[in-house]
């Protein structure tokens, strides 16, 4: 069984290990991980499967609004509907909250990030030029 829960300090390095394997130069430090889990406005949550780390999802949460600012699935989980099933999880749990607006941004490249949030209701409404050096980022957002 699958199971979602949030983020303790001991989970701190493998979220990083993850993180620097899946963004490489654009990966967060370990500082800045850290600083995240004492950020008030944000949540890491972490997919498990019989205690293996499977993924992570961090977010920060601003009175009726959310931002997903990490999505992550370990490479040999990919394509199997994990990152599908964190990602509904979440979306009931904004439901449940009342949040009616949550956003994110995707580099134009990441294709397989784009269909997954396309897939789950999100929509593209603009974009940022040159954001990541020469590439673009797509700001997408779903209405709940
Ligand atoms: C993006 C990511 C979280 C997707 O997780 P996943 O568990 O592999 O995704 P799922 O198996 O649930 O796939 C759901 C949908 O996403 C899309 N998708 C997933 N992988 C894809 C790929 N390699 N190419 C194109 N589309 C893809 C498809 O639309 C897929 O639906 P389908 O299988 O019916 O075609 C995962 O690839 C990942 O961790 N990537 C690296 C980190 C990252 O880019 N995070 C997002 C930016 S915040």
């Amino acid at each position: 069984m699958f199971e979602i829960r949030v983020a303790c300090s001991e989970d701190l390095k493998k979220i990083y290990n993850l993180e620097t394997f899946l963004f490489k130069e654009k990966a967060w430090s370990y500082a800045s991980l850290g600083k995240e889990f004492k950020n008030s406005f944000s949540q890491i949550w972490i997919l498990e499967k019989a205690r293996e780390f499977l993924g992570y999802l961090i977010f920060r949460q601003i009175l009726e609004e959310a931002e997903i600012l990490r999505l992550g699935i370990r490479p040999e989980y990919q394509n199997q509907k994990l990152g599908t099933l964190f990602l509904k999880f979440f979306l009931n749990y904004c439901k449940e909250r009342k949040i009616k607006k949550i956003y994110l941004e995707v580099e134009e490249l990441n294709k397989a990030a784009f269909n997954l949030y396309q897939k789950l209701g999100f929509k593209e409404s603009y974009r940022r030029k040159n954001y990541y050096k020469e590439r673009t980022a797509i700001i997408m957002e779903s209405k709940l």
